[in-house]
């Protein structure tokens, strides 16, 4: 097991084991990629989504937030190309009878050769030292040039097998390859088969005539078919744009890798409308905009990265993921796309309803087009957990595990800690207690040493502990304690609300 297999092993437990999440309906032997949001969890996943529904709606004038509907009229998706072109390509192999996605099976071919041509890079920066020349090495390096070359081959047959839906070219690359089946080891594959990724069910009774309807694979469709809802009641002018959260199905062939690929999760988009030929401004502006959002968390910069898309899907213009190093390495964490005028227009072709803006400046009326950004929840609730997740040796030889959560993230903002459970300091803490809980969301505990009643609050990621000792009845003064760097200071426990607040805000000092 590599470092980062470890680590995301120990991520995954601790989330168990400090009410972050739990496997989806667990006394049944749990439902494949599907979790569920446990008492901290809940709270975390809470305040990721504040931090994003303020920082979009809040903090924009001309953003507004909807919630629509999970189910849609069937035509949406028509209209969308979901019913047509939302498959993947899936494969099986019929020893051990495990299904795959073909192009992921290609994707992982290819990372390992990228994986072979990044440790030669290594061993030969090893050996040079600071006279290393990484580009030339790259250049010039006969195994590294022939590794190269054989990911170019394989792309050139790859990409437009993708792109024009050829499942028979898929099927030939996965045996020239002699990629085998990681289970049963053998390479014997059926053909392969497209695998529409949504979710149907039926509505109305059967004596009713049942009509197929679908749980949406994303919220932006909701967003969509109210653009004129939204535009007529709030009088919104362009540039306007319209926030969602909430819940998207996918059944996803290959689900794993935690709550990373699950088949339901939470989607937080935002769809901004804006005029014909103004649509790369804006989504350079979004795209900036979004790692902005990232890094006020004090997330590293270097655990991010910008993948610009070779190829466009046929709606877009443009188009970038944002990348994460997960513990199991970098990967889409949020997308931002340009989408043209090509949802407005398919919903206004397939409904006979306009869906246009009439411009007061030109007094004409158009179809806007629309930029997009897009970010996964539990995604984003993943990158916060694995980033936060440190195991410390202290001074006195001792260990801690502390998820250092971004203070104004973190699911229990303050924990109240009598330092004994005598002499009149449970009263006072509660006394303390009832009056920050409305506040922030507080812990009273008084069971236990004080030492493991810490450690508790660390493992769950609290950035406050007080303290009520003998002084305070004195002269009610408390200890604040600060989870990262475990340093002490008195305050007057009137104090504590103010302080707490001031250091978890995002306002701008
Ligand atoms: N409306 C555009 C859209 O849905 P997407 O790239 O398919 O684009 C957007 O999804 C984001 O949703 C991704 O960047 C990812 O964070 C999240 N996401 C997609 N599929 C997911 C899944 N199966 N499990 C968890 N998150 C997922």
């Amino acid at each position: 097991m590599n470092k980062g297999e470890d680590r995301f092993k120990k991520i995954i437990a601790h989330c168990k084991e400090y009410g972050f999440i739990f496997p989806s309906s667990e006394i049944y032997d749990g439902l494949s990629a599907v979790y569920d949001y446990g008492q901290n969890g809940a709270e975390l996943k809470n305040n990721i989504k504040d931090y994003w529904w303020r920082s979009m709606v809040q903090y924009h004038e001309n953003i507004v937030g909807l919630d629509a509907a999970i189910f849609m009229h069937p035509t949406v998706w028509k209209a969308s190309g979901h019913v047509d072109a939302f498959n993947d390509p899936l494969i099986d192999n019929k020893d051990s009878k495990k299904r795959y996605r073909a192009d992921v099976l290609i994707e992982d071919h290819i990372a390992k050769l990228e994986e072979k041509i990044n440790k030669e890079v290594q061993k030969a920066a090893k050996r040079f030292g600071d006279t290393f020349d990484e580009k030339m090495f790259r250049e010039t390096n006969p195994r590294v040039q022939a590794n190269i070359q054989k990911i170019n081959d394989i792309n050139v047959r790859f990409v437009p097998a993708m792109e024009n839906g050829h499942l028979n070219d898929l099927k030939a690359l996965i045996e020239e390859l002699e990629i085998a089946c990681p289970v049963s080891g053998s390479r014997n594959w059926t053909d392969v088969r497209q695998f529409n990724l949504m979710f149907s069910t039926k509505m109305g009774s059967a004596s009713d005539g049942a009509s197929l309807v679908y749980l949406r694979p994303e919220t932006a469709q909701g967003i969509f078919v109210n653009y004129l809802n939204v535009q007529k009641t709030g009088r919104m002018k362009l540039p306007f744009g319209i926030a969602q959260i909430g819940k998207a199905f996918r059944n996803e062939i290959v689900a794993r890798q935690f709550i990373f690929r699950m088949r339901e999760f939470e989607q937080m988009e935002m769809q901004y409308f804006v005029k014909p030929g103004l649509e790369k401004e804006w989504f350079e502006y979004w795209k900036e905009e979004r790692m902005r959002w990232h890094l006020a968390l004090g997330i590293p910069k270097e655990m991010f990265r910008i993948h610009d898309h070779d190829k466009l899907a046929h709606y877009a213009n443009a188009a970038v993921d944002i990348e994460f190093d997960f513990p199991f390495g970098f990967k889409e964490i949020e997308g931002i796309h340009s989408r043209t005028d090509f949802d407005l227009g398919a919903h206004q072709k397939f409904s006979g309803k306009k869906l246009q803006y009439f411009d007061p400046d030109t007094n004409e009326s158009y179809t806007p087009y629309v930029v997009e950004t897009s970010i996964g929840l539990d995604r984003m609730f993943l990158a916060v957990i694995s980033c936060a997740f440190t195991e410390e040796k202290l001074e006195d030889g001792s260990e801690r595990v502390v998820m250092n959560i971004p203070p104004a993230l973190a699911p229990t903002k303050i924990a109240v800690l009598p330092l004994m459970k005598k002499d009149g300091l449970p009263e006072k803490g509660r006394e303390l207690f009832d009056r920050l809980k409305y506040d922030f969301l507080c812990q009273y505990e008084d069971k236990d040493a004080i030492g493991r009643r810490y450690r508790r609050q660390d493992a769950i990621g609290t950035p406050y502990c007080i303290t009520i000792d003998h002084q305070t009845l004195e002269d009610n003064t408390v200890t604040i304690r600060e989870r990262d760097s475990m340093q002490q200071e008195r305050i007057p426990a009137e104090n504590v609300s103010k302080v707490v607040s001031a250091r978890i805000s995002f306002k701008p000092k």
